[in-house]
């Protein structure tokens, strides 16, 4: 039998956190869309995280940790209430950097981790 090479829903929510974030760098996006990528990142990180609990997953820690990392810079931004292009352009490429690092390095493992697994 063929072996899948990815998660598709992991596949397709990475996707949707990078059109969130080329969005943010729009200059008439508006304020929302850090309030939309606040609720997505939430929503994929809190799958992610059922899935490594369910699993057993041996990097759950620090994997959530990162996540977090996440959260609070969302937060915080959020917190600040500024409604500036050239500001959300800065953010948007931060945290495109911040979510490309996280996609190829730790989502990887733990890609491989549910692969490898009966739970996929
Ligand atoms: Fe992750
Ligand atoms: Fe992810």
């Amino acid at each position: 039998m063929k072996k899948t090479s990815a998660i598709l829903w992991q596949d397709a929510q990475h996707q949707v956190l990078f059109e969130i974030l080329d969005l943010i760098a729009q200059p008439d996006a508006g304020a929302e869309v850090l309030r939309q990528l606040h609720d997505y990142s939430e929503n994929h990180f809190a799958m992610e995280e059922h899935y490594m609990l369910a699993m057993d997953y041996p990097r759950t820690t620090d994997h959530i940790r990162s996540h977090d990392q996440f959260r609070e810079e969302i937060s915080s931004l959020l917190s600040l209430q500024v409604d500036d292009p050239e500001f959300r352009a800065v953010v948007s490429t931060f945290l495109t950097e911040w979510l490309t690092r996280h996609v190829l390095g730790i989502d990887k493992d733990l890609e491989a981790f549910i692969l490898a697994s009966d739970l996929k």
